[in-house]
């Protein structure tokens, strides 16, 4: 599971441990409002370099759902900069998730029952249906219909769209088509309103691009990015966005984004998540993907396809696989407590839900260990189902 999704180099790297006890001797903690420190800036670049051309401005915050809220934040400002004071609602997708505080949980799926007990206390936002068509189905304009209708008719009202690009992670893992994302796009600009991407499952290489938007070719005008970012080291993530939105932000009655939690742009985490990166896109000697971080996904994605020998299965809804993610969805809720026992047995550990069993390998397993807990699902099901 790569630790919910963010050890993609394993655990313990020692790139990674260095830099982290390098700025443990420096300073450990700066506070980041009005004053700077290197690693900030550095990661600051390098984020910069590796997302499309118009992402020039980061925002580091501390965790995955803090920058979701950042970005909502973001969008919501720069309307009332801008003076439109009616562009306060959110609209997303069903079947999404964005995290826990109660802005991310007004923008997740209203219906998986993660956030019923909040109910009563989450903003009311708009909701379109999800993406139907899948990543390799043909791709067909109806699957867009309703969300340019809710536009058309909403759009004065509506700040911001905001999805998890090409993959619906925590609440169906479903991968949906990239034409999605484009028509998502030329709607967002026809309506004057922002597009947010929340890459922080999906970024640093886990569906087989560095960026899940880069399936789809198209920029949004905010991204959130977390999980991989350090490793799994730390607690950090950003949201990035482009100029245009950050002087948009800045033209208000407030000089600058209304954010700033004490632990925002921590030195540590950016100075891991910076050897993180690095460690990501080295080919040197001794680095764990001397033939690319590409190659290795790509290797990884070859070595899921095994889990399709399940296919005919009775009991198996359906199998797929993009990047280093593999899911088995059975037709029944899996029974977690049996299942986890038998994978556990066998030496695997894997965190099914609803009616699937999932993983996301960190990328440093070998062949043989990417094998064996594809083997090792494939086994539980024959014996339990
Ligand atoms: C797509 C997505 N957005 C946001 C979050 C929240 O991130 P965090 O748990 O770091 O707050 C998650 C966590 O699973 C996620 O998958």
């Amino acid at each position: 599971m790569s630790s919910w999704w963010c050890a993609v180099h394993g655990y313990n790297h020692p790139k990674l441990t260095a830099a982290i006890s390098a700025q443990l001797e420096q300073m450990s903690h700066v506070m980041f409002g009005g004053i700077a420190h290197p690693m900030a800036s550095e990661l600051g670049k390098r984020l910069i370099d590796i997302t499309p051309e118009p992402l020039q401005q980061v925002f580091l915050a501390d965790s995955g759902s803090i920058a979701i809220e950042v970005a909502l934040k973001m969008a919501l400002q720069y309307w009332q900069s801008l003076g439109q004071k009616n562009k306060n609602k959110l609209l997303t997708v069903r079947g999404g998730y964005h995290g826990d505080p109660f802005t991310c949980m007004s923008v997740g799926d209203p219906d998986n029952g993660r956030h019923d007990l909040f109910s009563h206390a989450i903003a009311k936002q708009l909701y379109a249906p999800r993406p139907e068509i899948c990543f390799d189905q043909e791709w067909n304009e109806q699957d867009v219909k309703a969300m340019r209708q809710v536009l058309e008719q909403q759009h004065n009202e509506i700040a911001a769209v905001i999805i998890e690009p090409i993959v619906q992670g925590a609440v169906s893992m479903r991968f949906y088509h990239p034409e999605y994302l484009r028509q998502l796009r030329a709607l967002c600009d026809e309506f004057s309103v922002l597009l947010i991407f929340d890459e922080i499952a999906t970024g640093f290489g886990r569906t087989g691009k560095l960026f899940a938007l880069e399936h789809a070719d198209v920029c949004p005008d905010i991204m959130a990015v977390g999980k991989a970012l350090t490793g799994g080291t730390m607690t950090l993530a950003a949201t990035i966005t482009t100029r245009k939105v950050s002087e948009g932000i800045s033209s208000g009655n407030a000089p600058m984004l209304m954010h700033g939690p004490t632990f925002m742009a921590n030195p540590l985490a950016c100075a891991v998540a910076c050897a993180s990166i690095d460690l990501l896109l080295s080919t040197e000697d001794g680095s764990p993907y001397p033939d690319g971080w590409q190659a290795k996904v790509q290797q990884i994605e070859q070595t899921l396809q095994a889990l399709h020998i399940i296919n005919d299965h009775p009991a198996i809804a359906s199998v797929r696989v993009l990047g280093a993610i593999g899911v088995v969805q059975m037709h029944e809720p899996v029974n977690v407590a049996k299942v986890q026992a038998s994978l556990v047995e066998q030496g695997v550990w894997v965190r099914p839900f609803g009616r699937l069993i999932y993983v996301m390998p960190p990328y440093i397993l070998t062949p043989e260990q990417q094998a064996k807990l594809c083997s090792s699902i494939v086994h539980t099901i024959k014996t339990l189902y």
